[in-house]
């Protein structure tokens, strides 16, 4: 039996420290190439049983928390992979049935998905917002949180989207007559909608269950956006916003989050672009999206640090030295568990994707064996997909003003499943006790370890 009162060991060596500006022009260039030997590639579903989510009333009443650059869960590690599958809040409820049914069966324990559909879920003229809160509108989230519930699955919830698809900053921009994307940020008016709408959410009484969803420890964490940045490719930059715009309005809003619902965890659902202009030139790590990922995860109620991670959609082939996709995508999770350790904040890889489809199994093997070996804490690929369960055709690039890609979807009948699913399993096997006599260990770097009781 494991004791409850875990011990943080030091972490102190295990990173290296950037106190000086030499070791850090070299840090941020390039670190050591992986040696890194990989598994061949699995030719059929592994023979490994999933770890699946756990449904009992302990596990599904208490919220995941940080513990260090961890998380854990009722006293214990909490490493997860998981998926994201942001169109569950508009598709019907047997698929979400489907959704969450084949998720959990293979071993997966945390969601992230949309919880906007602006311009349907709510409706916004001037400073007038009114809310659609029928069965079809906001209510049928309700459903999506009862079944993920039912399930043991815990969802990272994104209140509004950077992009067009679902509404996101275009749609408030565009009720309210503001044309600088940027304006979001900054124009009180905005703000005040955007925080109305949290208001209006977190507050909401589940209908099937009767827990307010601030009270509710399905939710892994609110998230501010998906993908905040200074621009869009819909609206108008403002030269003006820089990442003190942005990091302002980050401190705001969580801690407005936080003041609703203080259970639960709040991260941002940035990128992770980092703000070091004088080490790189390069748009990923010059500060250009208005983003400061250090200094954002130092914010008092952000609680753990999110980036994604796009080798192979040109975020690799900078200048010079960052032109190996490849090798740029290990470097981006290490730089990213790197800050985070130093903070002492969990950072998750929140989407990751491979626009070579048929080449993704060897990006893939790469990645996890990375991820699992330095101790990210969490990383859900972009994204999850499945046929709707009435038979109709697949149609992947549903929401209005879309700019998603299909390719990037998986099923769980890819070829490279096996991998993904290996992957699940490995990530949880950090949450078993490892350990001999009076003394257990858990997780990457033995960060969890307890005395046991005889
Ligand atoms: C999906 O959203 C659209 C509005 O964008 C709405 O008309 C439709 O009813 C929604 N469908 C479901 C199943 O939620
Ligand atoms: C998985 O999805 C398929 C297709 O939608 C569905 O028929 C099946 O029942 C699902 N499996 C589970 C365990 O929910
Ligand atoms: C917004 O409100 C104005 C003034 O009440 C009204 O004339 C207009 O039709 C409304 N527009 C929408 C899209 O609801
Ligand atoms: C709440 O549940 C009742 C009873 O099942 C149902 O009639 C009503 O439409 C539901 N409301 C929402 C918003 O889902
Ligand atoms: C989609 O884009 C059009 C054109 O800008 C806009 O009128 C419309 O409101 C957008 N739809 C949503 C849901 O944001
Ligand atoms: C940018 O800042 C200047 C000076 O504070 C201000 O006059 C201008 O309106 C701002 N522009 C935008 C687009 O916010
Ligand atoms: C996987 O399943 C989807 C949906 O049922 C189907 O469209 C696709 O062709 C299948 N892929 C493979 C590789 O079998």
């Amino acid at each position: 039996m494991v004791n409850q009162r875990l011990a943080l060991v030091a972490l102190a060596g295990l990173f290296a420290p950037l106190t000086t500006a030499s070791r850090a022009a070299n840090f941020w260039r390039r670190q050591a190439a992986s040696t890194t030997a990989y598994a061949p590639v699995p030719s059929k579903t592994p023979t490994i049983t999933p770890v699946v989510p756990n449904t009992s009333p302990s596990y599904v009443d208490s919220f995941v928390k940080p513990y260090g650059d961890a998380f854990q869960l009722n006293g214990m590690p909490y490493y997860f992979a998981g998926a994201n599958a942001y169109w569950l809040m508009n598709q019907t409820d047997d698929w979400v049935d489907s959704a969450f049914g084949n998720l959990s069966a293979q071993g997966i324990g945390v969601v992230r998905t949309w919880f906007f559909n602006d311009g349907w879920f709510h409706t916004i003229n001037g400073t007038e917002q009114a809310f659609n809160d029928s069965p079809e509108g906001i209510g049928h989230l309700d459903y999506v949180v009862k079944r993920a519930r039912d399930y043991g699955i815990k969802l990272i919830a994104t209140l509004a989207n950077n992009w067009p698809d679902y509404g996101g900053v275009h749609y408030y921009l565009h009720q309210t007559g503001y044309n600088y994307h940027s304006d979001f940020f900054t124009q009180p008016e905005l703000i005040d909608l955007y925080k109305g709408y949290i208001s209006h959410m977190l507050n909401r009484v589940n209908n099937y269950t009767g827990i307010a969803y601030k009270d509710d420890a399905t939710f892994f964490a609110w998230e501010l956006m998906n993908e905040p940045r200074c621009l869009s490719y819909t609206d108008i930059k403002s030269q003006n916003c820089t990442t003190a715009t942005m990091t302002a309005w980050i401190d705001d809003i969580s801690t407005y989050i936080k003041s609703i619902a203080p259970n639960t965890m709040v991260t941002i659902g940035d990128e992770g672009w980092f703000n070091n202009p004088s080490l790189v030139d390069n748009w990923l790590y010059d500060g250009f999206n208005g983003i400061d990922f250090e200094a954002n995860l130092q914010l008092k109620n952000i609680d753990f640090g999110t980036f994604h991670t796009y080798p192979d959609h040109g975020w690799g082939a900078g200048t010079t030295s960052y032109d190996l996709s490849f090798e740029w995508g290990e470097q981006w999770i290490r730089q990213h568990r790197t800050i985070g350790a130093q903070v002492g904040k969990p950072v998750i890889n929140e989407e990751y994707g491979f626009a070579q489809r048929t080449d993704r199994m060897s990006f893939e093997q790469y990645y996890y064996s990375v991820t699992e070996d330095i101790g990210i804490a969490g990383d859900l690929f972009w994204s999850f997909w499945i046929a709707p369960p009435d038979g109709s055709p697949i149609a992947e690039n549903n929401s209005p003003n879309s700019t998603y890609t299909p390719g990037l979807n998986y099923y769980v009948n890819d070829t490279d499943w096996p991998i993904i699913r290996q992957h699940i399993y490995n990530m949880a096997q950090q949450n078993l006790p490892v350990g001999e006599g009076d003394f257990s260990c858990f997780g990457a770097r033995n960060i969890f370890c307890s005395e046991t009781v005889a």
